[in-house]
């Protein structure tokens, strides 16, 4: 039920104590690559921030943290929705957090500031699981299927001069991140790279993802790419 996130020997952000039910993906080092980025940017500060795909609230937590001036926060999953409301209340942060589909809850709204921790793993089939913890990392066969809907969706949310903050893995390749970002009209660039061992859902997969010629024979490590990509403005 508990979970902890960061780790402070790789540079990582300090550990927080988050309270994570069954179902609720557990903030790695994804969530904590992005969170450094985000405190060394100095990214958040004053900012109105949007959260998508929040699961425990990590990201939202570390945005209130960093002086944002708002924090919103969203998720497809009910548990995830409960989690990152009890967790953001539990820090006591003022966070708002709607249930729904990425953009859809907050139409129409602008955020200077948008972060994405999204499913990226890709899987068996294109089918997107609706009720179980893989909806949090299975993406598609090409692991895009959620993260190419941030692309072309984000920057109509995109405050003049607003960024928004990416994390993936280069297995489902930051190249085509760089061009939908780009061809949506953001200035998009990679602003880190962390190489981290498979987790659990990656070894499991990594026989298939080899044959499909996604990672190399034997590879049983991925880069995490941070994309930051910015409103013209
Ligand atoms: C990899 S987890 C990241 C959780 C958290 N942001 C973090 O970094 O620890 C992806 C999250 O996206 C949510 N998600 C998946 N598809 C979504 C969608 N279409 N709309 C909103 N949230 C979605 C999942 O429920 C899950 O909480």
């Amino acid at each position: 039920m508990k979970t902890t996130f960061g780790q402070s020997t790789r540079g990582y952000p300090k550990i927080v104590l988050l309270l994570r039910p069954p179902g609720v993906y557990r903030a790695d080092s994804d969530t904590s690559l992005l969170i450094r980025v985000l405190r060394e940017g100095g990214y958040a500060a004053g900012r109105n921030v949007l959260d998508i795909g929040t699961g425990t609230g990590a990201l939202a937590l570390a945005a209130a943290r960093a002086g944002a001036a708002s924090v919103t926060a969203v998720d497809l999953s009910l548990r995830s929705v409960a989690a990152a409301w009890l967790n953001t209340r539990l820090h006591r942060v003022r966070c708002a957090v709607h249930h729904g589909d990425l953009f859809e809850p907050v139409a129409g709204k602008r955020f200077d500031l948008i972060l994405a921790n999204p499913p990226y793993v890709p899987a068996a089939t294109n089918m997107l699981p609706r009720h179980r913890i893989t909806r949090c990392w299975d993406a598609g066969l090409d692991g895009r299927a959620v993260l190419d809907r941030i692309c072309t969706g984000g920057p109509a949310l995109l405050a003049p001069g607003g960024l928004m903050l990416l994390v993936h893995s280069a297995v489902c390749d930051d190249d085509v991140t760089l061009r939908r970002l780009a061809d949506a009209g953001l200035h998009a660039e990679v602003l880190t790279r962390a190489t981290v061992p498979f987790g659990p859902v990656m070894r499991l997969r990594a026989a298939m993802l080899e044959a499909r010629g996604l990672v190399e024979p034997g590879q049983r490590d991925e880069e995490l790419v941070v994309i930051g990509a910015r409103h013209a403005g």
